[in-house]
This record gives structure tokens, sequence and C-alpha cells, in this order.
């Protein structure tokens, strides 16, 4: 059995909890966790402009408790965190943008949300383990590629700030209070479940969007800027597999892909796969590059050495499974 197929085999009749559970990340994870035999709890505020659909957890809709619930609502937190075994953290505002004109949703919801969830475990249950999905984006521009875990931070806008904010809040409940938790910096994740309404995060699934459409996909730039996008079922395997590694409580690990691409292969292989769309170059807008890091990826060897976890979907199979899905459910997302 490789490590993978064992950290499966023991989330069978385990309570989990996921915040943000009705979003892109969040659903899947629950899709699968609910495939693995867990009884699991989801907690949204389906924030407007997010990811939250309920459509989202369609295949598991009557074997889910779902809560309509708002992270920072300490007295509800002390109650939802009672007796689960794991947390998966994922409730959060993720417009970069939009942290930019407005900085106060990414210190209410992200950094006080967490402080909330935090306190909640260290009351109510300090044994959980918990999992909190942080991005890249708290690295900012790469110094030296490909990025690994000990290179220098220096995050470019408030959203990314905030995910490092949290991370160390993570970290300092680990250390200081034995609430036991794994952080992550995640790439740029794409595929089924992902909001598909407007461009403001989720480049991947918006250009899909775009293709399906028949519209022209505007390509920043020369298009060269190098990117590991990672397809959503990675993404979910990484998470899980972080929660049940004991070596992995109180570290921070890179979950991105070995193989990187360009923005215009990207854009590229979207429009060979659907068979629509076209594609332009065009200016950044100045809200873009105030938050470009440029080229990034992600140094995976210390996930790979210390879970077991490594990307086994290519980008161009990924791309091919989430367009089957939105050629579907389209109606579901437009
Ligand atoms: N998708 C990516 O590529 C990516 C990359 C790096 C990090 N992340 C992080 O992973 C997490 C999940 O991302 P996602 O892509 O699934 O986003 P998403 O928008 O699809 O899901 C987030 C969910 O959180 C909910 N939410 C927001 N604020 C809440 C609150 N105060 N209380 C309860 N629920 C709330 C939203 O309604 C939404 O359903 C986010 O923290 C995001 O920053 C995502």
């Amino acid at each position: 059995m490789n490590k993978s197929e064992e950290a499966n085999k023991s989330f069978k009749g385990k309570k989990v909890l996921i915040t943000g559970g009705l979003g892109f990340i969040g659903s899947n994870l629950a899709v699968r966790l609910v495939e693995l035999g867990a009884q699991v709890t989801l907690l949204d505020a389906m924030i407007k402009g997010h990811g939250g659909n309920i459509f989202n957890i369609e295949p598991v809709k009557n074997k889910v408790e779902v809560k309509f619930n708002d992270l920072r609502d300490e007295k509800e937190m002390d109650e939802v965190v009672k007796g689960k075994d794991y947390i998966f953290h994922l409730a959060g505002q993720n417009d970069h943008t939009l942290s930019l004109k407005n900085p106060f949703p990414d210190i209410e919801i992200n950094i006080k949300g967490s402080a909330v969830l935090l306190e909640a475990c260290r009351k109510s249950n300090p044994e959980a383990r918990i999992v909190y999905t942080g991005t890249r984006g708290e690295y900012g521009p790469a110094i030296k590629l490909p990025v690994s875990e000990d290179a220098p931070i220096n995050p470019k806008g408030i959203y990314e700030l905030s995910s490092l904010t949290v991370q160390k809040l993570f970290k300092i409940y680990n250390d200081n209070h034995k609430i036991k938790s794994v952080t992550l910096r995640l790439t740029n994740v794409y595929g089924e479940r992902s909001q598909m309404k407007h461009d403001r995060f989720g480049v991947v699934n918006w250009f899909i969007r775009l293709a399906i459409d028949n519209s022209i996909i505007k390509v920043f730039g020369d298009g060269s800027i190098l990117r590991d996008f990672l397809y959503i079922e990675d993404a979910v395997n990484a998470i899980i597999m972080c929660a049940l590694c004991q070596d992995a409580q109180g570290e921070v690990f890179n979950v991105g892909h070995n193989k990187a691409y360009s923005f215009l292969e990207l854009v590229k292989s979207i429009i060979n796969i659907s068979g629509s769309g076209s594609w332009e170059f065009c200016p950044f807008t100045p809200e873009r590059l105030a938050q470009e890091p440029g080229d990034f990826y992600s140094d995976i060897n210390k996930i790979k050495r210390i879970i077991g976890w490594s990307p086994e979907v290519d980008l161009k199979e990924g791309l091919k499974k989430t367009i089957t899905y939105y050629e579907k459910y389209k109606k579901m997302y437009w």
C-alpha cells in the first residue's frame, strides 16, 4: 500500500469540518472525504462574489451536514469545532484585486476569522488537527526559481499579507497552545467546481469559460510568465495527506507542480482542447501589474520528502477533465 492509499483509509468514521466547504477547493475535498467514509460538516457563509455554490456538493448533498454560518461568529465556531477530528480551513476572502482597494475584508475575514477558529479550537477542541490552505503569493516575486519554503517573503498585496499572517497565527497556536496544524502555500489551482462568473480570481477557470463561450482570451504582456498550475484532485490529495502525517505538524509546505507552463501555452492548450475561443495580447491593467509576481513555480521537494505527495495530473489532462465538467454543467456556474 502506498502512502496515499494508506492515508485514504484513515478517514473512515472520522468527524471532519470544512470551513468554506461550498467553495471550489472545500467542496472537492468534501466529495472526496465522503467517499473515504468521513462524517463531514461544511461551514460556509456564501459570501457574495466568492466561490460558494450549493451545486458543488450535488453528489454528496444527502451525506453532509451544511451550516450556513460565518467564520467570524465566535459562539457558532465554539460549537461547530466540538468533537471534530480534523478541521480544514478554507473559508476566506480571496479576491486579489479587491484587497488593494479595500483592505478590510482580508483583515476581517482572513485574519480575524482564522483567529476566531483558532480560539474556538483552543477552548473547545484542542485535540483537532487542522490544515490551512494559504497561497504561494505569500512569497511575492521569486528571488530564485523554483521557490522553496525558506525563500524570502515579500507579499505584494493585502490578500497575500493576510495569508502570511494567518500562516504565522497557526504556527504560533501550534507552538504555544499545542493546536496541531499544517499550513500550505498553494499555487494556482484549477478544476471542477470553481466559480466561473468573474475574472477576479481563478484565472485558469476564467480562461476556460471564455473558450467555452467562444470569446477572446486576453493574454497580459507577452504571455511568457511561467506558473506551475495545479489540478484540483492533486491539491485535494496534498491536503488530505498533510492532515494525516504526524511529521507535518507545525510545518509549512509548498503545494505546486513540478512542471511550469507559460500563460500563452496555457491559453493555447485550453483553446485546442475546447475547440473554441481565440486569444490576443493585451497590456497589463494597473491592478494586475501591482500584484503580478512574474515567473513563479514551486520547489516541492519538502512535501515530497516528508509527506510522500507529488502531483499526478499534467496540465493537458487536468484541462480536459475541467472543460468536460463545465461543458456539462455550464448552467450551474455561468
Ligand atoms: N483556488 C486557488 O487557486 C487558491 C490558491 C491558493 C490559496 N487558496 C486559498 O484556499 C482557500 C479556498 O479557496 P477557493 O478557491 O476554494 O475559494 P472559494 O471562494 O471558491 O471558496 C471560499 C469559500 O469560503 C466562503 N467564505 C468566505 N468568507 C467566509 C466567512 N467569513 N465565513 C464562512 N465562509 C466564508 C465563501 O463563501 C466560499 O464558498 C482560500 O482561503 C484561498 O485564499 C486558493
